[in-house]
């Protein structure tokens, strides 16, 4: 890693399958990132802005974005942030939290690396993070979508059957299905000025999914990874973006020397055409994205 580097990559994705509509959304992000980097020059610090930014955006499966639970009531959000200064935190199944980026963030404060479910909202009640409970018209509008897909006899969820979810139904209430597959995350990946890397990651998670589901995104190596090589973040159906350990296995490539673009594409070609997956990474000297489906993304590289 140099010290006397002044350039710098930042990264930013709105989900693979979310419209190239909100590539402005990508764009403020990446443009946030730029600016923290000139205030603290820190790879992290950006990356999170970056994300922090799109969970206040309302159109991506993030934040106050977050796709609505099968209940039409819950929203559980995950996610993790990683560095090459040793700072490592995640979130998963949380609720009501404004920002988990920032939550998984202050997570790396504390001796663990992890913290999920009723836990991490405590941890957040306690260091007095904002909340939010509203839902938006966007959410509503994303969840009857979905609704309907499940009344439908195509799989919401690639090779899960519709019935599955009513079978496994484990929400507090009961169903209430006429039994849009929604999967997207928003992601950053910053190679700072003194050639450090961070990865910030952020998602409401998968939809059609059962309460207490866990993706990728909070999972290192799964969907996101950083080291000395580079940074990595991954979206799509985290049930099979964990199968591949896909963020670190792309990391592999990049530090056993693959150009960046062939490390992607190598990555997106494990999955099956049906399944929805996108990356992107910065490496010393190269900032790239792939996906197998329309995604919203921005690029800012500063040589
Ligand atoms: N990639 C987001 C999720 O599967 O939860």
């Amino acid at each position: 890693m140099s010290e006397t580097q002044e350039g710098y990559a930042i990264v930013v994705h709105g989900g693979v399958g979310s419209p190239r509509d909100y590539d402005d959304g990508c764009e403020r992000a990446a443009g946030r990132a730029v600016e923290e980097l000139a205030i603290s020059a820190d790879a992290l610090e950006a990356a999170m802005a970056a994300v922090a930014e799109m969970e206040d955006d309302g159109r991506f499966n993030a934040g106050t974005g977050s796709v609505l639970c099968l209940d039409g009531a819950t929203v559980e959000m995950d996610a993790s942030i990683m560095d090459t200064r040793g700072r490592l935190g995640a979130v998963a199944c949380v609720q009501g939290i404004k920002n988990p980026v920032l939550l998984a963030r202050a997570v790396a404060d504390t001796p663990h690396w992890l913290l999920a479910g009723d836990g991490a909202n405590r941890f957040a009640a306690a260091i007095g993070h904002p909340l939010h409970h509203e839902i938006s018209e966007h959410q509503r509008a994303a969840h009857d979508k979905l609704r309907r897909a499940l009344a439908g006899s195509v799989p919401a969820m690639p090779g899960v059957d519709n019935k599955a979810f009513l079978r496994f139904w484990n929400y507090h209430n009961p169903a209430d299905l006429p039994p849009s597959a929604a999967c997207d995350t928003v992601g950053a990946v910053v190679r700072g000025p003194d050639g450090h890397f961070a990865v910030a990651c952020s998602t409401g998670g998968s939809a059609p999914s059962l309460l207490g589901r866990v993706g990728d995104t909070p999972i290192i190596g799964a969907g996101f990874y950083a080291g000395p090589h580079g940074a990595v973040a991954a979206t799509g159906i985290g049930e099979h973006i964990v199968r591949h350990l896909l963020a670190s296995r792309v990391y592999g490539w990049i530090e056993d020397g693959m150009p960046l673009e062939q490390a992607l594409k190598r990555g997106i070609d494990l999955f099956d055409p049906s399944i929805s997956v996108g990356l992107i990474a910065v490496t010393k000297t190269e900032a790239a994205f792939q996906a197998n489906r329309d995604m919203p993304r921005a690029r800012i590289v500063k040589a």
